[in-house]
């Protein structure tokens, strides 16, 4: 055991000080599965980092024997197999009868004797579970499940180090797009708050989706900056909206590709690019700037496409009145299939149906809303022309 404390102290420190240096996470906690394994010789160490509230697994790292498929199960069987219950450490004595290890051959147990697993919070709904197998059955000494807490709670001091740090970043992140946003609509009146509506009724589509918190962020942030590229255009131009001529529709064509151009040496803005890029693609290829047709076009821009004509059209602009809700939704599913993701269209309409206060629904909207369901649903949509540009 002399050894092995010799042996720990010094990964102990060597991890302590990368930790405090900011060291890279994932380089520290390979260092750490990997020095648990060889301390203790074990097959293997794996430390998955997993979201309770989500009820995902973001992350995980391993080290040793590949025991492929116990690294590679899902959310729902990594938590059967350790189900904490309160418990700071599951020890499985022999894999190859323990039934809490499901499926024999699928996972490999036959080649894997006791597994021992320990617990750690990280933040939020953010907990680590560090695993070690081995080849025969054992336990752990009191002395060594010591030295894997310590070496696992290192790891998770890192992973909270590093992920305070991604929400400084984040925060920073939201108030430049947020100061993006606000310098935008203080140039025009008329379509004040449009950027802000767009982005929520594309957060709650997302949402509805099921897409993933990342995801729906960038889907929101798309949605408060797909006109940035509108920022530098002559004001003039941008109030005939509606009665637009063929120069200068050219002119207004070009907003896309300028916030592109705008958002492109924004690397924390990478994901939001070809939102704002993409957002007037349409369905049917006849968009611009790109003509990128179907699921082509990135699944936010499509979102965007539909949350940006379904506000401009129950906003109105200076040339054009705004519409009854229910016309909005004829408007609408008569697009799917031609300017719009019939699906997303659909998504809305589900959206409008349970919350139609969002929209400011009445008894008789929630009721166009389900006749344009059924009509979108038995795929009646025709084309029409897009007005929103
Ligand atoms: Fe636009
Ligand atoms: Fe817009």
């Amino acid at each position: 055991m002399e050894r092995e404390y010799a042996q720990f102290f010094d990964v102990f420190i060597k991890v302590s000080k990368a930790i405090h240096t900011g060291g890279n996470t994932t380089e520290i906690l390979e260092r750490i599965v990997t020095h648990i394994s060889d301390i203790l010789s074990a097959k293997g160490c794996i430390f998955w980092i997993v979201d309770r509230g989500q009820k995902t697994i973001k992350n995980k790292i391993s080290h040793g024997f590949s025991y492929r498929n116990l690294a590679e199960i899902d959310y729902e069987t990594l938590m059967a197999i350790f189900d904490q219950q309160g418990k700071d450490c599951i020890h499985i004595e022999d894999a190859t009868t323990d039934s809490r290890i499901p499926n024999l051959d699928k996972i490999g147990k036959k080649r894997v004797g006791s597994i021992h697993a320990l617990f750690f919070e990280i933040v939020r709904d953010y907990h680590g579970i560090l695993a070690l197998y081995f080849r025969d059955t054992r336990a752990l000494t009191p002395a060594e499940e010591e030295i894997v807490r310590a070496l696992g709670e290192q790891g998770a001091i890192a992973l909270q180090k590093s992920l305070s740090f991604d929400e400084k970043m984040l925060d920073t992140l939201r108030q430049i797009v947020e100061g993006f946003t606000l310098a935008l609509e203080a140039k025009d009146e008329q379509t004040h708050g449009h950027s802000v509506r767009v982005a929520n009724f594309a957060m709650s589509i997302a949402r509805r989706m099921g897409l993933t918190d990342a995801q729906t962020e960038t889907i929101y942030h798309g949605g408060l900056l797909h006109d940035i590229g509108k920022i530098g255009m002559n004001d003039q131009i941008l109030e005939r909206l509606g009665i637009l001529n063929r120069k200068e529709m050219d002119i207004v064509r070009q907003h896309p590709l300028i916030g592109a151009r705008i958002t492109q040496p924004l690397v924390f803005l990478s994901d939001v690019e070809p939102l704002i890029r993409h957002h007037h693609e349409r369905w049917d290829g006849t968009g611009y700037p790109d003509g990128l047709k179907g699921k082509d076009i990135p699944l936010g821009a499509r979102i965007l496409t539909v949350c940006d004509a379904f506000e401009t059209m129950l906003a109105g602009r200076k040339h054009f009145a705004k519409m009854k809700l229910e016309d909005a939704i004829v408007n609408l599913q008569l697009g799917a299939a031609s300017q719009f993701d019939p699906e997303i269209v659909l998504v809305l309409f589900d959206i409008l149906e349970e919350q139609p206060e969002i929209a400011g629904a009445t008894q008789a909207s929630v009721s166009c809303i389900q006749i344009h369901k059924r009509r979108l649903k038995n795929n009646q949509a025709r084309k029409s022309s897009s007005l929103f540009i």
